[in-house]
This record gives structure tokens, sequence and C-alpha cells, in this order.
């Protein structure tokens, strides 16, 4: 069995990949995760008797601590979730941004390049450096142009963005310039089970069910492209397994819908699930709110390279995934607990004030 090491794999993404994957006997997964605020350890309850995996508490800017791992456990994958993710928070605090997202992954990518290259030839061919990327390094489409391919520009607006791009041209800078075997994802926006209630869906899902306001940022036209989590993390699989070195492949839902349209949606399938609410009908909880800053209005990606070289295409319609989606918020109020600490409170209050 190989053995891949995970950073971020207490996050959203990165926990629901290693979940799939340890429940698929994929591979031993050492998980490298520093439990920010968006990091949860209760997200890996069910795994807590499973051998072949192994949580370790700690930075990957911790470069010791990442150098002891890799002569440890001898991964033959590095598959790279960790970050700061959310938009608003690089907004107010750019800084963490910087920290984690780029000059930990430098740190990172040092760490592997000296451990790659201490490998034998067959060892190193086999190796893989995994990055995982996000849509917004493109930039912002209009309501006309042509979804984003692996060759458009990058242009991120946001620090979140501007974060993701620059640590994308440095994983690309150690193919280039040491040989060291990354491939890139970059995805549209995730949705599913586990995903930390400050995000678009699952804020939306929270507010409506304690009968709260549903901020919709400017006019709510906004568009983005679902991804349902467990479709993104197969794909992450199957770069892995075959994706080509040195390539980047777009991974996206076909499912383009304004924000609007999304919230409208949770709002239908709550009225449906919890008929009885006070709250009934859900939609006349929707309250325009001030835009967030540098807003991108459009993404959405063009999936051809995946699906043509690798096979690889969505399996969950974005209607079927948020039915899912919403039961599992409404299945798991002990998670949602947990998760919503004083921090958290404190991130609501901070963000939209006497607006909710
Ligand atoms: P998340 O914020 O839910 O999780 C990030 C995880 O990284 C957390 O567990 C956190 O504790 C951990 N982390 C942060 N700093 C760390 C550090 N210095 N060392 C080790 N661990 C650290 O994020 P997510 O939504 O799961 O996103 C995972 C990855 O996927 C990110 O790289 C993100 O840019 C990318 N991505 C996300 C989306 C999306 O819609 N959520 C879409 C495309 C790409
Ligand atoms: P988000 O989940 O922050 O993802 P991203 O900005 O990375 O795409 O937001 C998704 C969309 O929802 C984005 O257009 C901003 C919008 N949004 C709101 O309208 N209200 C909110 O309270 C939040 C958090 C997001």
């Amino acid at each position: 069995m190989q053995t891949w090491l995970v950073t971020g794999g207490a996050g959203f993404i990165g926990s629901n990949f290693v979940l799939q994957q340890r429940l698929a006997k994929a591979a031993r997964i050492i998980n490298l995760d520093k439990l920010t605020y968006a990091g949860n350890i209760y997200n890996l309850a069910i795994l807590k008797d499973d051998p072949d995996h192994i949580f370790v508490h700690g930075s990957i800017g911790d470069r010791e601590l990442v150098s002891r791992l890799l002569s440890q456990f001898r991964p033959q994958a590095v598959i790279h979730f960790a970050a700061e993710s959310h938009v608003d928070r690089s907004i107010q605090h750019p800084e963490t941004f910087i920290e984690t997202n780029v000059v930990g992954t430098f740190r990172l990518l040092e760490e592997v390049r000296q451990y790659w290259g201490n490998l034998t030839i067959s060892e190193r061919d086999n190796f893989r450096f995994l990055q995982i990327s996000t849509d917004e390094v493109y930039g912002s489409l209009g309501p006309d142009d042509p979804a984003f391919t692996e060759t458009t520009p990058y242009a991120p607006n946001s620090p979140y963005a501007a974060s993701k791009a620059a640590s994308d041209h440095l994983v690309r800078a150690y193919h280039e310039t040491y040989g060291v075997p990354i491939i890139i994802t970059n995805c549209s926006n995730n949705y599913g089970p586990l995903q930390f209630p400050e995000k678009f869906i699952p804020l939306m899902i929270l507010n409506a069910l304690r009968g709260k306001s549903l901020p919709l940022y400017g006019d709510g036209q906004n568009i983005r492209d679902w991804l349902y989590v467990a479709d993104h993390c197969e794909a992450v699989r199957l770069v892995l397994e075959r994706g080509v070195i040195g390539e980047s492949y777009n991974l996206g839902g076909l499912s383009e819908q304004t924000n609007l349209q999304v919230v409208s949606q949770i709002c239908e399938i709550l009225d449906r699930l919890v008929p009885h609410a006070q709250s009934v009908p859900h939609y006349s909880l929707i309250k325009f709110v001030p835009d967030r800053p540098g807003h991108d209005r459009r993404y959405a990606m063009n999936i051809g390279k995946i699906t043509r070289e690798l096979g690889w295409k969505p399996k969950e319609s974005f209607y079927d995934g948020i039915v899912k989606t919403v039961r599992w918020y409404l299945d798991h109020p002990d998670w949602v607990e947990k998760v919503a600490s004083g921090a958290y409170r404190q991130w609501l209050e901070q963000q939209y004030g006497q607006l909710l």
C-alpha cells in the first residue's frame, strides 16, 4: 500500500478526501494539519481506530517537522490542501494568507525537494506533489465570456486568490527548475458535508434554520460553478494516478448558478424538509447587504481537458447535491454545535455586525 502525506486533511475538502480514500483503503495517510479555526478534528472522528490514518498536529511552515515526517514515513505522494481559504477573511487579514499559502507552500516545497532528491531513480519517477488550487486564480468572467481553460492567464483579484496564484507559480517553478514531479488541479467552488459554516452554502442553511437573515452580497447575481465535494475528491485521486507531470487540470461542476438561485433552492428544500419552522417561507429571510470589495462577477470552468484525457466528469447534479447537503446539516446538529465555537460567533459579529 502507498503512503501519502496529506496537508490540511482536517479542513472541508481535505477531510472529505481522507475519509473517502481511507474507506477505499487507497493508501496509508499521514495527515498534517495545523487545526486553525477551519480545521476540525471531529471531521475525522470515525478514523480514530484506523492504524493507517496518522494525524499530526502541526504546520506546513515547520520545516523540521515536515522533514521528519518525510524521512520517517517515506511517502510516495504529497497532496497539498492546507491553506487559508476564505476570501472575506483575506480582505480583513491578508497577512495570514501570505504566511500560509505562499511562505508555507514554499517551505513545504523546499523540504519535498530535498526528500525527493535523495530518493532512488525509480522512487523519484513514481513520486508526485499534487497542488490543490482554485478557479479564482483566473480572475473574473463577463456574462458571455468562454469558461476558463488551463491556458487562461492568471489574474487574481482578492488577496486569497493572489496568494493561491503565487503558490501555484512556486509549485510550477519547482518542477521547471528542480524537476520535482508536480501536478496542479484548479477547481471551482465546492459544497457538501463538513464545510465550515462561514462559507456561503452552509452559512445560508444554518442561518435559515435559526430564522436569521440570509445575507446576499450586492445584487445576488454573482455566478459560481458549484462542484459536489465527493466529485472533487475522486478527481484528485484520478489525477494523482494518471495525471501528466507538470500539467494542470481544471475541475468544475458544469453547474453555473447565481447566488440568488442557490439560496432560493436552499429555501425551497428547507420549506419542504422543515415545513413547520417559524420562518417558512425561508425565502422571506433573504437580505441584500453591501457588496464584497473586488467581488468577482462570474467563474466558470472548461473541464474539457480532464474529461478528454482522464475520463473524469462530475457525477452529482447541483440539485441532488444540495438536497444531500441540506440533509447532512439537518442530521448533524452535534457537529454544528462543536464547530460553531466562540471564535466563529465573533467572526459573524465582525463580518455582518448589525446586518443580521
Ligand atoms: P478549509 O479552510 O476548510 O481547510 C483548510 C485546512 O488547512 C484546515 O484544516 C486548516 O487547519 C489547515 N491549515 C491551515 N493552515 C495550515 C498550516 N500552516 N499547516 C497545516 N495545515 C494548515 O479549506 P478547504 O475549503 O477545504 O480548501 C482546501 C484547499 O482546496 C485549499 O487549498 C483551497 O484553496 C482549495 N480549494 C477550495 C475550494 C472550495 O470551494 N472550498 C475550491 C477550490 C480549491
Ligand atoms: P464563498 O463561499 O465565500 O466563496 P468564493 O467567494 O470563494 O467564491 O462565496 C460564494 C459566493 O457567495 C460569492 O459570490 C460571495 C457570496 N456570498 C454572499 O453573497 N453572502 C455571504 O454571506 C457569503 C459568505 C458569500
